[in-house]
C-alpha cells in the first residue's frame, strides 16, 4: 500500500496534510527517512514512525452506515449499487463487508467491518443479538399483534419465529411501531407482519445489540465507530 494512503488511513491527516508531513522528513520506514508518499509499505512488515513515534498498524476497520434505500448490502454486484460503493477509497482498501443484510429498500444501521470474528459473533443464531427496527405499517397494528409477536408467528415457509417485542408508537390507518427481534431470517420483519395480515411500507433498523444508529448520519453517510462503540458491539456478542 502507498505510504501516504496508509498514513492518512491511520488518522494522520488528509492526503494533503500527509504530503506536507512527509516533506518535513519526520516519517521513517524501518529507520529510513521517506519523503515520497508513493513508496510502497506493508504495514504488517515495516515499522513506520512519525517524529520517532511508531504508528500502530490498524488491522480492523469498523464503520457505521445509515444505509439509504436503493443500494444492496453486498460488497460487489454487476448491476446494483452496493453499500461498499458508497465508501471512500481509503476505507475500501481495508476490504470491509456488511454485517448481515438489510433489504434494498430498508434503511438504517448497517455495520461494515473486516473483522470476521466479530461479524460471525453478531450474526450467530446462538447469540440472539437483538435488532431493533422502526417501521410504518399499512393498517392498524393492535394489541393482538403484540401478543402474537410475543408468542411467535408462523412465517410463509412454516417457520415459527422466536418471541419478539412489538411496541406500538402510533395506531391508525398508517401505524408506526418498533420491533425487537433476536433472529435474522430473510425479510423477517416484513414476513412477520404478513403473517398477521399486514404490510410494512417503510423499514429502518435503528439498533443492533446495544449500538444505536447515530441519527446525525444522513442517509448514505457513514463514520468509523469509536473504540467505545466497538466495545459496546463486542459486549453485545461476547465470545464466552
Ligand atoms: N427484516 C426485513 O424484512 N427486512 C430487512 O431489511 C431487515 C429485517
Amino acid at each position: 500500500m502507498r505510504l501516504d494512503k496508509w498514513l492518512a488511513n491511520m488518522g494522520l491527516g488528509s492526503r494533503k496534510e500527509v504530503k506536507k508531513l512527509l516533506k518535513t522528513g519526520m516519517v521513517n520506514v524501518d529507520g529510513e527517512v521517506k519523503k515520497d508518499g508513493k513508496v510502497q509499505v506493508d504495514p504488517s512488515q515495516h515499522t513506520v514512525t512519525v517524529n520517532g513515534m511508531e504508528v500502530e498498524f490498524k488491522k480492523h476497520i469498523y464503520l457505521m452506515m445509515n444505509k439509504p434505500p436503493g443500494v444492496i448490502s453486498a460488497t460487489e454486484d454487476v448491476q446494483e449499487e452496493t453499500v461498499v460503493d458508497l465508501l471512500e477509497a481509503e476505507d475500501v482498501i481495508f476490504e470491509p463487508f456488511p454485517v448481515g443484510r438489510l433489504d434494498k429498500d430498508t434503511e438504517g444501521l448497517l455495520i461494515l467491518t473486516n473483522d470476521g470474528q466479530l461479524s460471525h459473533q453478531l450474526l450467530s443464531p446462538k447469540k440472539h443479538i437483538p435488532k431493533t427496527y422502526y417501521a410504518k405499517i399499512a393498517g392498524t397494528v393492535t394489541e393482538d399483534d403484540v401478543e402474537a409477536f410475543r408468542k411467535g408467528v408462523i412465517l410463509d415457509d412454516g417457520y415459527e419465529t422466536k418471541p419478539a417485542e412489538l411496541t406500538i408508537l402510533h395506531a391508525g390507518e398508517q401505524s408506526e411501531i418498533e420491533l425487537i427481534i433476536t433472529e435474522g431470517k430473510f425479510h423477517q420483519v416484513k414476513r412477520m407482519f404478513r403473517a398477521v395480515g399486514k404490510q410494512v411500507t417503510y423499514l429502518k433498523r435503528i439498533k443492533m445489540g446495544d449500538l444505536a444508529l447515530d441519527e446525525a448520519l444522513e442517509l448514505g453517510e457513514y463514520r468509523e465507530l469509536t473504540d467505545g462503540e466497538v466495545a459496546v458491539l463486542q459486549s453485545s456478542a461476547p465470545t464466552f
